[in-house]
């Protein structure tokens, strides 16, 4: 079900979302988990990958993990704290991908001696140092080697990651040595590669760069596994994407076809358009000719739309037309125009910029769509702000994910000296 407007009343699962704010108050993020679950079921479907590995970092809320897991996904993370959330929630390192860049020791010792599956491996430089760890804990790792295709993504230049001019992965020669140095490990297992280009990929084009990259290199070189990291983009407004999962699942094929096993580590496609973000207008003020809805939350919650020029539809929970739609096919709703801003000191602190809306009034929620991803898990302190609580609806019910941090709480790890 996800979210949508029935009658011009925005729905979460059947609960409308007006009920919902009446219990809980805003600012909140809350959950479609109809959403995630329609998501991972296209994945399944549509690219039925050997190995789903859902990307922590684009929302690492422990109960949205749980689920994700429930449904059969394994994972990839990026970072020591992002392991350790897969200990607190039982999930299977044997079958999930630590694919993160900066890999210090403590967190090598972790992740090996927790056997993690498959170690992404960024340069050859890391070899020696994932090498000396193995051989100390007695242990054979899976490793797969991050190739810099030096493939453009068609996406923001922020998040794009396959370019040479971009610090991720290696090129031919870093390729070259790494095979080099896995043959004379007795604890490395060269298991295949891994391209990640980027996210909210532009378009069918890069991906079908990507497969004919790996077609060329598996006549040079065998290989396993090809993990295609994710990239899968999504709506954030009513513009066509473009691409969709089916025709990527159709380039996909192409590798199985030649006998690879695909893992797949997708984020945003799986929780963004599953999150919205809800915020209530405290002030609704005019400069000249320009009318700005003041809201009780900022970038510091969804800092999107400055980082990355994102732009995120948003809406009232109750249209003045009695619609039944998708909330980001909704576009040119009401007759006023308005920049949608927090409260932050800082003329990047907006959600969206000469939007139209229906007449807002001061302490109206708003919803800002599309935030399940790369949402709550960017937010911060920022101007002394605290941290959201995180609501789903699962099953028809309400049920709350993380509590609201509270003012007091931004400072628990200062030392008053
Ligand atoms: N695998 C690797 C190695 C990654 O670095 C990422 C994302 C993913 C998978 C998941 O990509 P996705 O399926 O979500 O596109 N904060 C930015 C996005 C940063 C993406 C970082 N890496 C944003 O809000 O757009």
């Amino acid at each position: 079900m996800g979210f949508y407007f029935e009658k011009g009343r925005l729905f979460c699962d059947g609960v409308k979302v007006e009920e919902i704010v009446a219990k809980t108050g805003t600012p909140i993020f809350l959950y479609s988990f109809d959403e995630l679950k329609a998501r991972v079921n296209d994945l399944k479907q549509y690219i039925d990958p050997t190995i789903l590995a859902y990307a922590v970092k684009s929302n690492g809320t422990l109960a949205i993990l749980n689920y994700i897991k429930e449904l059969g996904s394994t994972f990839d993370v990026g970072s020591l704290g992002e392991f350790k959330l897969l200990q607190r929630i039982g999930a299977d390192p044997m079958r999930s991908v630590f694919s993160g860049l900066g890999k210090t020791p403590e967190c090598l010792d972790a992740i090996i001696s927790n056997n993690i599956g498959f170690i992404s491996i960024d340069d050859p430089g890391e070899l020696r140092k994932i090498d000396q760890v193995a051989s100390k804990l007695s242990k054979k790792i899976k490793v797969l080697f991050r190739i810099n295709p030096d493939i453009d993504a068609k996406t923001h230049k922020y998040i794009t990651t396959g370019l040479y001019q971009t610090k991720f992965g290696m090129d031919e020669t870093g390729f070259s040595r790494s095979l080099q140095m896995v043959k004379e490990s007795s604890c490395l297992q060269f298991s295949g590669i891994h391209i990640h280009i980027g996210s909210q990929v532009g378009g069918i084009e890069p991906f079908s760069k990507v497969v004919d990259y790996v077609l060329k290199l598996s006549r040079e070189v065998k290989f396993e596994y090809v993990d295609l990291g994710g990239g899968f983009p999504i709506p954030y407004d009513s513009k066509p994407l473009g691409v969709d999962i089916k025709s990527i699942g159709e380039e996909y094929r192409k590798l199985k076809n030649s006998g690879m096993k695909i893992i797949i580590e997708p984020g945003r496609y799986i929780v963004g358009n599953a999150g919205i973000l809800i915020t209530s207008v405290i002030l609704n003020k005019k400069i000249g000719k320009k009318n700005f809805l003041v809201c009780n939350t900022g970038m510091n919650s969804l800092i999107r739309p400055p980082l990355y020029d994102a732009k995120h539809t948003v809406l009232k929970l109750n249209l003045s037309s009695a619609i039944d739609q998708i909330p980001w096919n909704v576009d040119n709703i009401g007759n006023i125009k308005y920049d949608v801003v927090g409260p932050i000191c800082e003329n990047t602190d907006f959600f969206a910029r000469d939007i139209n809306l229906d007449e807002v009034k001061e302490g109206e929620p708003l919803a800002i769509f599309s935030a399940g991803g790369y949402g709550c898990v960017l937010s911060s302190n920022y101007n002394g702000y605290p941290k959201l609580a995180q609501y789903g609806v699962m099953n028809s019910r309400l049920i709350q994910l993380t509590k609201a941090e509270d003012c007091n709480e931004i400072v628990r790890n200062d030392l008053l000296i």
